[in-house]
């Protein structure tokens, strides 16, 4: 009997993802490049439903028509090199995905150079970690629509359920679509991440919170509208003990953040587009400051330090840095749809936002119950400006805004790094500004450049002679 999908690269991800489809009465042939992987995943996840192979040749020759090729492995010249050893092996109207983690001029480049061969290619975005691809990820395939159909049950079964039993797997779009909004949605995560470290300094340092204290103030929020994985997992965290040394885990964790490439991506994408994603290129600047340790600890003895003043209620305290961190989430939620708001249109992807953030409702690392509104926002009004403009976030923003501005403050007041609270009041400011110093810009570039400047009482373009005297 023939195998329903070929699953290539069995380390955490791929395995965890082989089982899932396993699980789900869909006959999966395995392959790694080590066989020693193969073998250990066989030996210690043994499953009915999944076998092994030790050439792309047998896991080929072992698929169903169209045969269907997952491919799980490291973004980068590996995805390259397997295309090119799978390529000869497969025939027309196969189908070829790609789950990992890849840059989406790539993934467009793969679907072009497959198409002419007939092969159908999908960049897939998966996420929520191991135990998501396990479980249920949030799932995102981008490619040809006419050949959607083929993977549609596969991926549709993986994925996680929202509330209302939905999967949380949508086509997204054409070429790079899926990879670009796996892309997008990984920027969101970082800044989000950012807000939620920040609001911890913020306790910690300004409003003396212990640990303690902490993991119980994030357990409450995670019982309202913070609700989320990330606010979770956070809570718990601070209840974890270290098992090398005494005390909590987290005062033993190095203070310098890693990072694999996806929220820079989405920064450096941003710039070229011209949208403003100025929380999650934030967020990406502090994992790097993080990483100045060395650094740090010299300026930390030479650049004066800030008394910080402490707090006198440290419950009306937290409900500030809640709230802040509420409304800078809606920043930044705003500001990562807008680019790919942008992206659907310069790129005549069609997105659709509503439904990409419903699929992010659950299996992913940024689920949270705030998702559900961002989709009931976009239902309303699909041609949203931005999120920022949705009659329940703009409430929102309203109601609390002061919060986000006093928490920001006292971070800058306080030395306590907070690019992201800070930048989230800037785009506010930005966004609504009747004034942006804009007018004095373009008297500079005319006067040192000749560059030019439009007027605000009559069309047409005009110069100033500089040199005359005034
Ligand atoms: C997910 C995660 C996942 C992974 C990233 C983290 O959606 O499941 O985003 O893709 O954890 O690689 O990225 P950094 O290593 O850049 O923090």
């Amino acid at each position: 009997k023939l195998y329903d999908i070929g699953l290539v690269g069995l380390s955490v991800m791929g395995r965890s993802l082989a089982l899932n489809m396993a699980d789900h009465g869909f006959r999966v042939a395995g392959y790694n490049r080590s066989p020693e992987v193969t073998d250990r995943v066989l030996r210690e996840h043994p499953h009915e439903n999944l076998s092994g192979f030790y050439s792309l040749e047998a896991l080929v020759s072992a698929l169903e028509r169209p045969r269907k090729v997952f491919l799980m492995i490291q973004a980068g010249p590996a995805v390259d090199a397997v295309l090119e050893q799978l390529l000869p092996l497969l025939e027309r109207g196969d189908v070829v995905m790609d789950g990992g983690n890849s840059y989406f001029e790539d993934t467009n480049r793969r679907a072009e150079t497959l198409a002419e061969a007939g092969i159908h290619y999908f960049g897939v975005g998966v996420s929520g970690g191991e135990e998501g691809a396990r479980r249920g990820p949030s799932v995102m395939p981008g490619g040809p629509r006419e050949a959607y159909g083929a993977v549609r049950p596969i991926l549709e079964a993986v994925a996680a359920r929202a509330e209302d039993d939905k999967p949380c797997c949508a086509y997204i779009g054409p070429g790079g679509a899926g990879h670009y909004v796996k892309m997008v949605h990984n920027g969101i995560e970082y800044a989000d991440m950012q807000l939620i470290a920040e609001a911890y300094l913020l306790l910690k340092y300004a409003g003396g919170f212990t640990n303690r204290e902490l993991a119980e103030t994030f357990a409450a929020w995670d019982r309202g509208e913070l609700h989320s994985y990330l606010i979770g997992i956070t809570a718990d965290i601070f209840t974890r003990q270290d098992d090398l040394a005494t005390g909590d885990l987290i005062d033993h964790i190095l203070d310098s953040a890693g990072q694999k490439g996806t929220g820079r991506w989405t920064s450096i994408e941003s710039l070229r587009q011209g949208v403003d994603v100025s929380m999650i290129t934030a967020a990406c600047s502090a994992r790097v400051m993080s990483n100045h340790l060395e650094r740090r600890a010299r300026a930390g003895g030479r650049i004066a330090a800030v008394p910080v003043t402490g707090v006198d209620n440290k419950s009306a305290f937290a409900e500030t840095v809640r709230q802040a961190l509420y409304t800078g989430k809606i920043i930044a939620y705003a500001q990562g749809f807008s680019l790919l708001a942008d992206a659907s249109g310069r790129f005549g992807w069609g997105l659709n936002l509503g439904e990409i953030a419903s699929i992010f409702r659950a299996g992913c690392i940024i689920q949270a119950a705030f998702l559900g509104d961002i989709t009931a926002a976009y239902r309303a009004d699909p041609a949203l400006e931005s999120l920022l403009l949705a009659p329940f976030f703009l409430d929102r923003v309203n109601e609390r805004q002061e919060h986000l501005r006093r928490a920001a403050a006292a971070a800058v007041l306080g030395g306590i790094p907070a690019p992201a609270l800070t930048n989230a009041a800037a785009y506010l400011d930005g966004f609504r500004a009747r004034a942006c110093g804009a007018n004095l810009i373009q008297a500079q570039r005319d006067c040192f450049g000749a560059h030019t400047y439009e007027r605000a009482d009559r069309p047409g373009s005009f110069h100033y002679d500089w040199r005359k005297t005034p």
